[in-house]
């Protein structure tokens, strides 16, 4: 049986509901698992949270990144240190937590390394198989190119996967309206049995070197490859914050939430308390909620949050608070996670005293923006090999921009290589628009006066996204303004087909149909749905909401049906009288909280904020060393206090030594950078004994 933290019904994601599992052992007590399924994902699943002790000073250990890009989540399995987050369980399996220092096996043995690593040719070599990598590689292999893609993972795709939500953007350019993770689905079959395409699961490149090879590490065995051209779509990591509290368990990356709900339907918390008002985060409350986990706030640092408005609406609607111009000002907890305290900030940044808000949540995310993953560029740039960037490893964007920087920067390569093709300007000037912030927020276009049926668009700021002009039936919906950041206009006539409210992103349209009942004066308005089943019912009074969650009044549920247009989305019909159909936006599942003050907050100092977790260095030991020494060497400080040193590599703290520096007016442009050197991810060392199959 499976315990309760999976989750049992989702609105979007199917609930494989096989009782095949496979069992192994943590600390000497029996676990279940789904087969394939990682030791991390399997303990969160048992309500495991802590997976081992610091060596340093015996801190609790837990999940961070999920993501292989951490080194928090170590544990032991048959003998071996291994990150939890990226290792599978196997039956019969013997993982034990890693308390101190991992130990030798006790019947370790000198192995004969085996014969030559193999150097295997190719023209384009693509690092990672996410939106940009399989995009470049469908352009790339519809002309015969002979290409490899690799990635570290199990499966291709990248982030796609984790992505349940519809896309912005455009239908023809991007597949807008489609969900993240049908679309890697639909990138992955174009290429999936394309000849001159060979692709290299679960292999990650571990450096590339001066004699222009790759080194990679495929299914655990190393092998070099020389590329002719080698592209990087490496995407990006997650970017971390550094406060008091910052390296209890439960305090993680947004990535890592996604991961565990959407990709494993795990149920990792049950009250959730978010860090970041972009897209990230924003996305990131809507699917708890859709996992059925109760959102207590947002706090975003600036006055408006970073994401689309359309996101920002949808989850306010649903009784999420957003607090804008806060900040977190400690996490605490005995060994987990269990008070977030919060409190506004002025226009420097710094907290308001008396301002401090507590909330009692078991999880914090993360979400503070990310960084590409560009030190393998870095290398092949360095090392003269033909090098291409696409998608965040260049320049982070949406994942629907990624798409069109894969298929320009194959293009580009294709030009490199002597092919007759062209790169379109439509596709640059696309790319242009959807790596663009969001737009001012303008007034809506008015509704009209004299329609029965129409739809309200409650599309007030621009963003790049067209699917509802593209869906119309009768091409009532148009954008005037040349491009698709442009905000969509109703003008014309409504058959009611419901079309543009079912392909929205933002659910951000509703139908008005004042035909419904002329003599009770109530009409029909049909809103989207994505929360779990049970929520809400046919017949049911429910209390409705307006664009930004404001209170509206009160509406009957006359029926509920699957969108015929949108895969997974339910399109509810409700009763509302006619003075408040255009103002009726949503439904409200739960009233939202209000700030719990702090009667007395612990002041925070530098000695106990974490910035190097696999060191355990604190802030105050890094500012210390540099106004001692008066260092500008990010090296030296690594040399000195090994903040940088841990099995990460540095991949974690790097940016937040940097800010140390920052913080301490030091132009950062005069602090020297870390040395990169390979490898870049930690693989066994047993991987480049390169042994003969089947010998040990
Ligand atoms: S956090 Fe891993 S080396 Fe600093």
């Amino acid at each position: 049986m499976m315990s309760e933290s999976r989750i049992q019904k989702h609105p979007i994601l199917s609930v494989d509901r096989t009782i095949k599992t496979v069992n192994f052992m943590f600390n000497g007590k029996k676990i279940t698992a789904k087969p394939g399924e990682m030791i991390s994902s399997a303990l969160f699943a048992h309500g495991i949270h802590i997976f081992g002790r610091h060596k340093k000073d015996d801190s609790p250990q837990g999940m961070f990144c999920a993501n292989g890009q951490c080194s928090q989540c170590l544990v032991v399995a048959n003998g071996i240190p291994v990150k939890s987050c990226v290792t599978p369980v196997e039956e019969g399996m013997d993982v034990r937590s890693l308390d101190g220092l991992p130990e030798l096996l006790k019947d370790d043995k000198v192995i004969k390394t085996g014969g030559k690593v193999p150097i295997i040719k190719t023209h384009v070599l693509i690092v990672g198989g996410g939106p940009a990598g399989l995009s470049a590689a469908i352009e790339l292999g519809n002309l015969g190119v002979k290409c490899i893609v690799c990635d570290d993972k199990q499966e291709l795709g990248g982030k796609l996967s984790l992505q349940t939500h519809n896309f912005f953007g455009s239908i023809r350019d991007c597949y807008a309206g489609s969900r993240g993770m049908d679309i890697g689905n639909n990138l992955f079959y174009k290429i999936k049995d394309e000849e001159s395409i060979q692709i290299w699961v679960n292999s990650p490149v571990v450096g590339v070197f001066s004699d222009k090879l790759v080194g990679i590490v495929r299914n655990g065995e190393y092998v070099l490859v020389k590329p002719e051209r080698l592209l990087i779509t490496t995407g990006a990591r997650e970017k971390t914050l550094a406060f008091p509290g910052c390296d209890l368990p439960g305090v993680y990356g947004a990535g890592a939430f996604q991961t565990l709900v959407n990709r494993d339907l795990i149920k990792p918390t049950e009250k959730l308390f978010i860090v970041g008002g972009g897209n990230v985060g924003l996305i990131g409350a809507y699917h708890a909620l859709q996992a059925d986990i109760d959102v207590l706030g947002i706090v975003e640092a600036l006055p408006q949050v970073g994401g689309y408005k359309v996101h920002l609406d949808k989850i306010k609607r649903l009784g999420v608070p957003v607090f804008t111009s806060h900040t977190v000002l400690r996490a605490e907890g005995k060994d987990h996670l269990e008070r977030v305290v919060i409190a506004e900030i002025d226009d420097k940044f710094r907290p308001i005293a008396g301002t401090e808000a507590v909330f009692e949540a078991d999880t914090l995310l993360i979400a503070v923006g990310l960084t590409p993953v560009d030190e393998l560029k870095k290398q092949a740039e360095e090392f003269g090999i033909k090098t291409y960037a696409a998608g965040d490893a260049d320049i982070i964007a949406e994942a629907s921009a990624a798409m069109i920087s894969g298929r320009m920067a194959a293009r580009k390569i294709l030009l490199d290589m002597g092919f007759d093709v062209e790169i379109p300007p439509e596709w640059e000037e696309m790319l242009k628009i959807l790596r663009s912030k969001p737009g001012p927020i303008k007034d809506f276009y008015p509704l009209p006066k004299d329609k029965d049926i129409y739809p309200v668009i409650r599309c007030a700021q621009e963003i790049p996204c067209n699917p509802c002009t593209e869906v119309c039936v009768l091409q009532s919906i148009k954008i005037k303004e040349p491009n698709i950041m442009g905000r969509p206009k109703f003008e014309g006539d409504c058959l009611g087909c419901t079309r543009c409210v079912s392909i929205c992103p933002g659910l951000a349209i509703t139908i008005v149909d004042k035909r419904y009942d002329k003599t009770k004066k109530t009409a029909r308005v049909i809103v989207p749905w994505e929360m779990p089943e049970g929520k809400i019912k046919t017949g049911q009074i429910v209390k409705t909401s307006g664009m930004e969650g404001e209170s509206i009044g009160k509406g009957k549920v006359i029926a509920m049906k699957k969108s015929k247009w949108q895969n997974r989305r339910t399109l509810v019909s409700l009763e509302v009288p006619f003075k408040e159909t255009d103002l009726v936006a949503g439904i409200q599942i739960k009233e939202p909280l209000t700030k719990k003050m702090a009667s007395k907050v612990k002041q925070s100092n530098d000695d106990e904020i974490i910035i190097c977790r696999c060191e355990r260095v604190t802030k105050k030991e890094i500012k210390d060393y540099i106004r001692d020494t008066g260092v500008r060497d990010i090296n030296a400080v690594k040399a000195a206090l090994r903040v940088g040193m841990g099995p990460c590599g540095g991949k974690t703290c790097t940016e937040l030594i940097m800010r140390v520096f920052r913080e301490m007016g030091i132009d950062i442009k005069d602090v020297a950078p870390p040395v990169e050197r390979p490898f870049n991810q930690e693989v066994p060392l047993k991987a480049f004994l390169n042994q003969k199959k089947g010998k040990k």
